[in-house]
Order: C-alpha cells, then sequence, then structure tokens
C-alpha cells in the first residue's frame, strides 16, 4: 500500500527551533536583510556578499547564470579561501530554462599518476590520517579550473575575461577578512603554519591579519584571464604547482595537470510525491542518498505516526540505510560498476523500509547495505557484493568541513546550483609559492584503507579506495527541485556528509512543513551517516519530547555545539519573484535585482 505522508505529522518532522532562534544563535554580523532579499529579475546567493554582489553585477550586465556562476567562484576564491578556490573542484548543475536542459559540470579532482591503493598505510598496516589530510601529499589534481571553463565554453555567453575581472580586482585591493575567515584562520592555524606560504600572507603572530592584499594570486587570475586554462594545466602556473609538489614531496606531476578532464555528465532525476529532483550524480553520492532518503519516506505508513519523535526516528533510520548504501556501493563511475537502478528502484526501497521498525532504532553494527545489485537490470555476473565494515564505530575528527555552494537564477530563467571545495579549511595548507591559492585536501575523501573512517568519520568500501586518475566520492549535493514541471528550489550546502541531510530537511521544511525558504533554511537539523551511530543535533534542533522520544527508541544523540552545513538557497515562488535565502549559520548574502 503506497501511503502518503500527512502535513500534520510531518509537521513534527525535523522539529527544531523556530526560525527566530536559529537566526539569533547563528547570525552574527551580517544583516538579516543581506541574508534574504527578493527581487523580479536575478538573483545571486553565496557565502560572501562580495562574491555575491559581484555575480549579481554579472547578471546586470546581461551575463547569464552560468556567467555569474563562473565570476563568483573566481571571487569567492578570493574572499573566501578557506573554501572558495582554482585549487580544488567541485561540481556545477546547470538548467537552461529555453529548452528544459539539465546538465551537470564535473570536475572533480583525481589521484595523481603515482597515487596507489595503500598510499596512506604504513609498513604496520596503519593510516596514517594526517598525511591524507594535510600537505603535499593529502592533494588531488584539481579541476576548478578545467570545470568553469568547460561550463563556460559550453554554456557562458559573456568573454571569459570579463568573468575574471571582478576576482582580480578583490585580489588586488586591501581585503579585510570578515569574522568567518578570522575564525577559520583561528581554527586551521596549526596546519597553515606548517606551510609558510598561505601564513605568512594571512596570519601575523599567530592571528588573521587585520588586512591583506593578495598580488600573486591577482597575477594568477590576470594568467587565467588571457591564457585560459592551458596556463594552470599546461603553462606557467603547472610549473608553479609542479615546484610545489617538489618541494614538499608532493605526488602531481605536469602529465597529471595536462591530462585532467572536466567531465559533462547527465543529471540524476528523481521524483518525490508532485516534485522532481534534479540532483548530482556519482562520483558525487549526494543525488543517490538523497532520492534513496526521499523514497524510503515517500513510501512509509506514517498515517498512524502521531507521537512526538516518531516521525524523526523513521527519517533517521531511512538516512542510515541510505549511508550503509552510499558508503558500500557508490564510486567514480568511470572506474567501478555501480547498481544504480536498484539503489534507485522503487522495489528495493520497499525491501530496505521494511526493515524499519517504528519504535526501535537499528544499532549500525546490525545495519548493513542492502542487496541493490539483486533488483537492478544488469547485475555484473563476476562481480563480488561489497560490504563495509560495520562493526567499527569511529570517532568523529574535528576538522573544519570547509565547501561552499552558490545558487543562481537569471533573467531568463537559467538557473545554475554549484558546489564547490577544498575539502578541509584551506584544503591542505599548502599555498602555491609565487601563485597565491591553497591546494585541495581531497584525497581524504578516497577510503584510504576501506573500513577505516575518514576526516567526516565515513566508513566506506573497496568501491572508494584510490587508484591512479580516479575522482575521490563526494557528497557535495547541488540540487534543483521542480514543481509542476517548473524550477521551484536551486539549493546546495557545505558540510560534507552533513550536506545531504541539509538538503534533504530544506526541501521536507518548505514542502511538507509548509514554511518559508527562510524558516526551512534556519530550522534546527539532525545528522545520522549510519556510522559512527550517533544523531548529531544542531542546539534547539530538540523538543524535550523529541528527545525523549528518540532516546528511548534507542539513538544515541550527540550536540552539535557549531554546526557544520550551511545552505545557500532560491526559491521561486508562483508569480516569479526569486527569493534567496543565504544561510544564517555563516555570514553569506542574497544580492538581487
Ligand atoms: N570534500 C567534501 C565532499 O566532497 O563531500
Amino acid at each position: 500500500m503506497r501511503l502518503r505522508l500527512r502535513p500534520r505529522a510531518l509537521r513534527a518532522l525535523w522539529i527544531g527551533a523556530l526560525a527566530s532562534i536559529m537566526l539569533a544563535c547563528f547570525a552574527p554580523s551580517v544583516p538579516a536583510q543581506r541574508q534574504v532579499q527578493r527581487a523580479q529579475r536575478g538573483m545571486v546567493v553565496s557565502r560572501h556578499e562580495a562574491a555575491s554582489r559581484v555575480g549579481a553585477d554579472i547578471l546586470r550586465s546581461g551575463g547569464n547564470a552560468v556567467d555569474a556562476a563562473v565570476a563568483v567562484s573566481m571571487a569567492l576564491a578570493v574572499v573566501l579561501p578557506q573554501a572558495g578556490n582554482i585549487g580544488g573542484g567541485g561540481f556545477l548543475l546547470f538548467h537552461r530554462a529555453s529548452d528544459d536542459l539539465f546538465t551537470f559540470i564535473d570536475y572533480r579532482e583525481t589521484a595523481p599518476a603515482a597515487a596507489h591503493r595503500d598510499l596512506y598505510v604504513d609498513a604496520a598496516g596503519n593510516v596514517d590520517t594526517m598525511a591524507a589530510r594535510r600537505g603535499h601529499r593529502s592533494v588531488g589534481v584539481p579541476g576548478t579550473v578545467a570545470g568553469l571553463h568547460l561550463a563556460w565554453t559550453r554554456y557562458g555567453s559573456l568573454p571569459w575575461e570579463t568573468l575574471l575581472e571582478p576576482a582580480i580586482r578583490l585580489a588586488e585591493r586591501n581585503f579585510r577578512p570578515n569574522d568567518e575567515l578570522k575564525r577559520a584562520l583561528a581554527a586551521e592555524r596549526d596546519k597553515l603554519e606548517r606551510y609558510p606560504e598561505g601564513a605568512s600572507l594571512m596570519l601575523s603572530r599567530g592571528k588573521a591579519r587585520r588586512r591583506f592584499k593578495q598580488p600573486e594570486l591577482a597575477q594568477t587570475l590576470r594568467t587565467l584571464a588571457s591564457e585560459g586554462p592551458d596556463a594552470f594545466y599546461r603553462g606557467t602556473i603547472a610549473a608553479a604547482i609542479e615546484r610545489e609538489m617538489r618541494r614538499g614531496g608532493g605526488l602531481i606531476t605536469r602529465d597529471d595537470l595536462a591530462s585532467y578532464r572536466a567531465i559533462e555528465r547527465t543529471p540524476l532525476r528523481g521524483r518525490y510525491r508532485d516534485l522532481e529532483i534534479v540532483c548530482a550524480p556519482p562520483p558525487s553520492s549526494g543525488g543517490v542518498t538523497l532520492l534513496q532518503i526521499l523514497g524510503l519516506l515517500e513510501g512509509f505508513e506514517l498515517q498512524a505516526i502521531e507521537r512526538p519523535g516518531q516521525t524523526q526516528h523513521v527519517a533517521l533510520e531511512a538516512t542510515a540505510r541510505a549511508f550503509a548504501d552510499r558508503n558500500t556501493f557508490l564510486g567514480d563511475p568511470d572506474f567501478v560498476q555501480m547498481p544504480l537502478r536498484g539503489l534507485l528502484s522503487p522495489r528495493y526501497l520497499d525491501t530496505r523500509r521494511r526493515t524499519i521498525s517504528l519504535d526501535r532504532s537499528t544499532p549500525s553494527h546490525f545495519l548493513a547495505a542492502g542487496d541493490a545489485w539483486a533488483f537492478d537490470s544488469e547485475p555484473p555476473a563476476s562481480r563480488a557484493r561489497p560490504r563495509a565494515d560495520s562493526t567499527r564505530v569511529p570517532q568523529l575528527q574535528r576538522e573544519s568541513p570547509e565547501t561552499t555552494h552558490v545558487s543562481i537564477v537569471d533573467v531568463e530563467g537559467n538557473a545554475v546550483a554549484l558546489t564547490t571545495t577544498l575539502n578541509s579549511g584551506f584544503g591542505s595548507g599548502v599555498m602555491v609559492q609565487g601563485a597565491g591559492f591553497f591546494l585541495n585536501n581531497e584525497m581524504d575523501d578516497f577510503d584510504a584503507q576501506p573500513g577505516q573512517p575518514n576526516q567526516f568519520g565515513l566508513v566506506g568500501g573497496e568501491i572508494n579506495a584510490i587508484e591512479p586518475g580516479k575522482r575521490m566520492l563526494s557528497s557535495m549535493a547541488p540540487t534543483i527541485v521542480l514543481r509542476d514541471g517548473e524550477p521551484w528550489l536551486v539549493l546546495g550546502a557545505r558540510g560534507g556528509p552533513r550536506i545531504i541531510t541539509a538538503i534533504l530537511q530544506i526541501i521536507l521544511n518548505v514542502y511538507e512543513r509548509r514554511m518559508n525558504l527562510q524558516e526551512a533554511v534556519a530550522a534546527g537539523r539532525l545528522h545520522h551517516q549510519w556510522l559512527p551511530d550517533v544523531v548529531w543535533h544542531e542546539e534547539g534542533a530538540l523538543t524535550g519530547e523529541v528527545r525523549a522520544y528518540l532516546e528511548r527508541t534507542g539513538h544515541r544523540l550527540r550536540n552539535l555545539p557549531r554546526t557544520k552545513s550551511s545552505a545557500q538557497c532560491i526559491a521561486i515562488e508562483p508569480d516569479g519573484t526569486l527569493f534567496g535565502v543565504a544561510d544564517p549559520r555563516t555570514q553569506g548574502a542574497a544580492v538581487g535585482y
């Protein structure tokens, strides 16, 4: 029997603090009017006001959403150096209104040719987690420049140089770090001080400089403006990266850079009730996991659920199951076979749903991935079915997850959802000498030793093991939600695996709880990712009754003192008004016109 979720029951879903409480907790220094804006023609929402303004200016001057995305990304590399980047990677989801095209540009980093499965495993068989997270050996081959250029070549309209000009101006300017950057510099000071190039630019006696210019980054951007990506992958910037790698014992060579390719892929599409969800395909786990959770929830018998906390319990159980599948079955589609049809098939989701008890949580060590291959139309005959070791309960590392998201809608109704990352704050901590930009530490998103947790506590299997040229599995999930066949929500977030649960909760808050987008983004969030076997909750996200119910059903609750996810979203309202919302947990801004 297929049952629909009742609004009354779902009103209890993800009961959190009132939007006003969350705003008070998380919105220290950007006035709320910059975090939300309504406009008629174009809208840009990013995690830095200067970058959002750059994007809005591009739209105003006739650029389209892809032009604005390129300009905003480059600007974020200057003003949000902890996450914005040219030394990292990302995903860009694009909707072209004129012919209803949806496409996806994958510019995820790749493992260098010299990398191998046991790159971070020592002679005693232990993983050197720090080598995977800090310094030159943690760097994947960057994809951002290739990806933005590919998007622009196929879908942009203004000249490439024009799109880089604002970032060049920002890098030349005497720049005052905002509170968020100051906090990031303080949090990552230890790492930064190991690699003096970035530390000497941004820190003075261990503290964030009050102001600094970035002349070397300005020069790098000027080179990119005039020479395009060739400079980065074959020319002078490639030479600077290779020198930096040699200096610190890193693996990336000129050949690795020259062979890097951004890839245009078909996005995933799925349904939740009368909504259509267009989202990220592998090598992101974001879309598959989001669609699985929604698919599990959609068919669930929630009619009888009236007890406070029971709906949250069911959603957490669905999430844990989807993450067990994520960590077991997903990887780089160019290297591994995945049962994608099986994972998303209604019959498979029915079998998974039947394992959820309404009043008892399943301990993670009893919960493994399902038999998705059995529901796939093309099961590979000889392939072993991967299973992660679910008996380990790792501790979450305290590194800051620095990814950042941008949502854009232009006057023609084209939309971009773009998520980009260096992985941790300032990535590897290594700034390329003479070139002024940080390199990622994305190699930690591989499973350095299947069964061992990465910095997010994610425990994966062989499928995401390191191989030369392979893309590491991501949780980034730029998403566009359609209602009545028209784009309705453009959204995405930062936060490693919390990206997926943040987007899930925002969609449910808007659709089921009838919140407006601002309330939906501000509402307190919960997070479960199968392993470790805990439910993280933001301050104020649980009422006493909900907490008591979740504890009774066996969930292990952990407070998340500082939130890790942060979303930047746009709702296209029925009259065409664009409602931009930057998450009050960080210092972003919505700028429309
Ligand atoms: N580096 C975070 C992610 O890609 O999920």
